[in-house]
C-alpha cells in the first residue's frame, strides 16, 4: 500500500513531533518540533507534507519557496517504512508543488554526520555542489533558528 501524500494537519503534530524525536535524535536543542510546526504553520504551510499509510503518519517534508530557491527540511520516514519508496514521494511531493510555484530549484542540506543520505538523493536526482554552507543564528545562540 503507497502512503498518501497531503499537507500536514493541526491534528498531526503530535505524531510528527514523535517521528522526529526518533529519527532525529541528535538534533541540536534549538530545533524543538512544537517550536518549528509553529513557525511553519505561519509561512507556507501547505508545502509542510506528511505521508500517511492508514491512520499513521509514517514521513515528513517540510519546504519553502523564497522566490528564487526552494528549500527542503525534515525529510524523514520512520524506520519501520523505510526502503518502500515514500521518502522519494514526500519528495516527489515538494518538487511538484514548487514547481507549481514557478519555483526553479530546490535546494537542501545534509549534515556531514549523515552523509550516508546523499546516496538517496543521488537516487531521486539531486547532485552534491561545491559550496561551503554557513548560518547565523538570528536570536542570538541560544534562541536562533
Ligand atoms: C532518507 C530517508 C528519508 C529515505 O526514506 P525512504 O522512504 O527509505 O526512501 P526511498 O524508499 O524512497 O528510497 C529511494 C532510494 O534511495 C535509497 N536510499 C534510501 N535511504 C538511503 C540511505 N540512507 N543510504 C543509501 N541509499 C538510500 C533506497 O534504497 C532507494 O533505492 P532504490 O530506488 O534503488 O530502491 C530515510 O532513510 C530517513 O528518514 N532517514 C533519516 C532522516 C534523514 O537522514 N533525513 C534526511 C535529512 S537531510
Amino acid at each position: 500500500m503507497k502512503p498518501e501524500i497531503r499537507p500536514f494537519l493541526e491534528s498531526d503534530e503530535a505524531a510528527v513531533a514523535a517521528l522526529w524525536r526518533d529519527v532525529f535524535p541528535d538534533a541540536p536543542l534549538r530545533n524543538h518540533p512544537e517550536t518549528d510546526i509553529e513557525r511553519k504553520l505561519a509561512v507556507q504551510r501547505e508545502l509542510f507534507l506528511v505521508a500517511v499509510l492508514g491512520l499513521e503518519i509514517v514521513g515528513t517534508a517540510m519546504a519553502g519557496y523564497d522566490g528564487h530557491r526552494g528549500w527542503v527540511y525534515y525529510v524523514a520516514v520512520g524506520t519501520a517504512h523505510r526502503g518502500r519508496g515514500t521518502g522519494t514521494a514526500l519528495m516527489r511531493g515538494v518538487e511538484e508543488r514548487l514547481l507549481e510555484l514557478g519555483c526553479p530549484k530546490l535546494n537542501l542540506q545534509v549534515r556531514a554526520s549523515n552523509e550516508g543520505v546523499v546516496a538517496f538523493y543521488e537516487k531521486i536526482g539531486y547532485f552534491v555542489q561545491d559550496l561551503t554552507s554557513m548560518g547565523k543564528l538570528l536570536n542570538g545562540p541560544d534562541g536562533g533558528a
